[in-house]
């Protein structure tokens, strides 16, 4: 294609650097400028909206830095990437090759090195569009874990503690399970389990369309206990980064990897939380036994149930069940009756087993034999079986899907 420009998109957090590479870029006729971004996120997004052949990146960027968007951006999208730093020296180099770069060039370029280095980016970007469509077709034929999403409209109902603990309980030597914290803006998994953040669910869901299990590996927290995490953003402001239908995706690619997927979510019952429960296999409420909790959680079940929810996948628990009768608390049976809902456990209030394993950073029923492990214990067993119901073992072919099909929640689709 003779005629064709080089289409580039600069990315920076400083704007005047930005208008300095577009100035230099704009006397050249073989090239345009067609976009900018200023964070790492931002990169990943506008690059996926206008496809640019060439993409000039900084490294230090606030949220994600350069060298993790290039990552990114080199499985996802057929272009060059060409770093673009003050730092010079050797390390920062490497890695940028290592993420996927081209070409590393020292800020400010000059106008020579600059177009020079474009043309070649651009003669060796890649057109791996076929590559990426297969790796779509690899993933249709793994195989299909179970969804399980933890939810309540009380704050501090224990969501994030059953949720936990029940991914814990289900792991095993034969069973891989994976905790997602959903809880965009102030989940606390990593709080519980005492670890760090740093790379979190927007890294994925920023590469929702493309992710395999290498991309899911390269963000998933390990434990120390064998529970695989994948965190939620590091700050609040970052849960706008993700799109409901791209947790939907993040979370139904990990159900490709992992037996079970266990979400904890927050309290709001936006489009996250109902998309969440659309793809859940099972959606666990979590109760109190007192009235202002039964009342929220009417209140949800009417609304699902105007939405077309399919009630036979819920389940119910009541946690935080005082151990002395004469606490004043609802005896749970009688929320049970209230809600016309099945109660499927009683969890006891126990704060001295709660507050050691949180500030041991492990899972309770890790930490102490007792109750209130017992009891998430064999609540586990109840959700496995639940899920496991009607799940047959299949062939690897069984499992494969046309494209279409499972755009629209395929395996599970039409739970609403
Ligand atoms: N069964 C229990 N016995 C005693 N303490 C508990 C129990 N379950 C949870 N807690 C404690 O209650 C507090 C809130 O629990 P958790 O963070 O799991 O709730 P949550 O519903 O996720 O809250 P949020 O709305 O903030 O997400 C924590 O300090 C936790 O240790
Ligand atoms: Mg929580």
């Amino acid at each position: 294609m003779a005629d064709e420009k080089i289409r580039i998109m600069i990315v920076d957090d400083v704007v005047e650097s930005q208008k300095n590479l577009a100035r230099l870029l704009s006397f050249e006729n073989d090239m345009e400028v067609i976009g900018f971004a200023s964070t790492g996120a931002e990169a990943l997004e506008e690059a996926r909206k206008i496809q640019p052949h060439v993409i000039l990146m900084d490294i230090n960027m606030p949220d994600m830095d350069g060298i993790r968007a290039t990552e990114i951006i080199t499985k996802s999208i057929p272009c060059s990437v060409v770093m673009i730093s003050v730092q010079s020296d050797r390390d920062y180099m490497r890695r940028a090759m290592q993420a996927g770069a081209v070409d590393f060039i020292a800020k400010p370029p000059s106008a020579e090195e600059l177009y020079a280095t474009v043309r070649n980016a651009y003669q060796r970007r890649p057109t791996f569009t076929k590559e990426i469509k297969e790796k779509k077709e690899e993933r249709a034929v793994k195989v299909s874990g179970k969804i399980l999403v933890v939810y309540s409209p009380q704050g501090g109902a224990g969501v994030t503690t059953v949720a936990v603990n029940m991914a814990a309980a289900m792991m095993s030597d034969y069973h891989r399970a994976i905790l997602v914290d959903a809880n965009l803006q102030f989940g606390d998994v990593v709080v519980h389990l005492d670890r760090p953040n740093e790379r979190n669910l927007v890294d994925l869901a920023q590469a929702a369309d493309i992710l395999d299990n290498e991309l899911i590996q390269q963000v998933v927290i390990q434990h120390d206990s064998g529970l695989n995490i994948l965190a939620a953003p590091k700050r609040p402001e970052e849960a706008e980064l993700v799109a409901p239908a791209n947790l939907g995706k993040v979370v139904q690619a990990l159900a490709e990897q992992y037996d079970y997927v266990v979400v904890d979510t927050s309290l709001h019952l936006d489009d996250i939380t109902l998309n969440l429960f659309e793809i859940a296999d099972v959606v666990m409420f979590v109760g109190l036994p007192m009235i202002p909790a039964a009342k929220n959680l009417r209140v949800v079940l009417d609304l699902l149930n105007q939405l077309g929810f399919d009630s036979s996948k819920s389940m119910f628990v009541i946690n935080r069940v005082p151990t002395d009768k004469r606490s004043g608390a609802l005896n749970p049976e009688d929320v049970g009756n209230l809600l016309k809902l099945q109660v499927a456990a009683a969890i006891p209030s126990v704060e001295k087993a709660m507050y050691d394993a949180l500030n041991r950073g492990v899972p309770v029923i890790i930490s102490t034999k007792s109750s209130p492990s017992k009891e998430l214990r064999d609540l586990a067993q109840v959700v496995m079986e639940r899920l496991n119901q009607g799940r047959i073992e299949l062939d690897e072919d069984d499992f494969v899907q046309p494209e279409g099909d499972r755009q629209k929640g395929g395996r599970r689709g039409g739970l609403f």
